[in-house]
């Protein structure tokens, strides 16, 4: 019997001629999410899912009888419940390797905004209020030389210490597994407990996956052993910072500045943030540049290919 797959939205075009003319595919061609009701009624019959982070894939929604593969198109997988995929034994697979440079390179992104005033300043340029060169306007924080704490030594936290090398800093990493002694030279990385990192650190940057372990990692006890002087940033998932006491610790200035591209309840973002200069924020798209969003796609629609070929998959979680 011909397969089909159900893409719940948002692949990139390029990716969809790789699927094979016999196989069925249903693709939500809307930029909004299906409705639950929708996710579980269009699912029924399909042996292949090819879903968003915004899907949340449950018991209930694996327990769709025939289904073989959930294939994310993110490289976190939060929004899976992968202990029930294995007991329905539906294979779970999503993107990594194809994002991570661009992940890294967003998260020095706002690294460097939140550190160097770009958006205020920016703003202020709008605004029609410079009228004159000034000599103490918008000083920021110096970002080479410093030292820079890395939170998960992954993919991206490696990513993110190399390019820490071109900036002259010194690198400090914590990580539930500690690197090789190779990865660590060549990195010039040390390995350090959590406490370290986040009190010697100018700039804390997380990058773990979001787990029970991780909810809240970063807390109001974190925030207060942090330097005053302090960016924080964050690109992995918003719970893993709890969202009120960051807000009391840019407010209060238990830390100086903050650099967030997710939140705990995204899209609402807390409304303490809004009026805070100190703290620069996007709408989770670190991995959103032209190609990676194509290479994502491509791989995640390689997975669901591979498992319904009864072939293992690329990239399984
Ligand atoms: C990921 O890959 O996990 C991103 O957060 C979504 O693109």
């Amino acid at each position: 019997m011909p397969k089909s797959i159900l893409i719940s939205r948002g692949l990139s075009p390029e990716a969809l001629p790789l699927i094979p003319k016999d196989l069925t595919v249903d693709l939500n061609g809307h930029q909004h999410p299906l409705s639950r009701g929708d996710l579980l009624a269009r699912l029924r019959g399909k042996q292949g899912l090819i879903c968003q982070i915004t899907d949340t894939i449950d018991d209930e929604v694996l327990a769709t009888p025939g289904l073989l593969v959930v294939s994310n198109v993110a490289v976190g997988y939060n929004n899976i419940d992968v202990t029930a995929a294995r007991r329905h034994g539906v294979a779970v697979t999503n993107t990594p390797d194809v994002l991570t440079e661009t992940t890294a390179d967003f998260a020095w992104a706002l690294l460097m905004a939140a550190a160097r005033r770009v958006v205020e300043a920016d703003r202020y340029v709008r605004s029609g209020d410079w009228k004159a060169w000034q000599w103490d306007l918008l000083w920021g924080l110096d970002v080479h030389g410093k030292t820079i704490g890395v939170l998960g030594f992954g993919r991206i936290g490696r990513a993110i210490a190399r390019r820490a090398r071109g900036f002259g800093m010194r690198v400090l990493y914590h990580d539930a597994v500690r690197a090789t002694p190779e990865i660590e030279h060549e990195l010039e990385a040390r390995y350090v407990d959590k406490p370290t990192l986040l009190g010697e650190s100018d700039f804390v940057t997380l990058h773990v996956l979001l787990s029970p372990e991780t909810r809240h990692l970063i807390d109001e006890s974190s925030l207060r052993s942090m330097k005053k002087t302090a960016v924080l940033v964050n690109a992995a998932r918003g719970p893993i910072v709890d969202e009120a006491a960051l807000v009391r610790a840019l407010t209060e200035g238990w830390i100086a500045a903050a650099g967030l591209d997710v939140f705990e309840e995204e899209p609402a973002i807390h409304p303490g943030f809004l009026p805070l200069t100190n703290v620069v924020m996007a709408p989770h798209i670190a991995s959103a540049s032209f190609d990676t969003r194509v290479a994502m796609s491509t791989l995640a629609v390689k997975n669901c290919l591979a498992v319904l070929d009864g072939q293992p998959p690329l990239t399984p979680v």
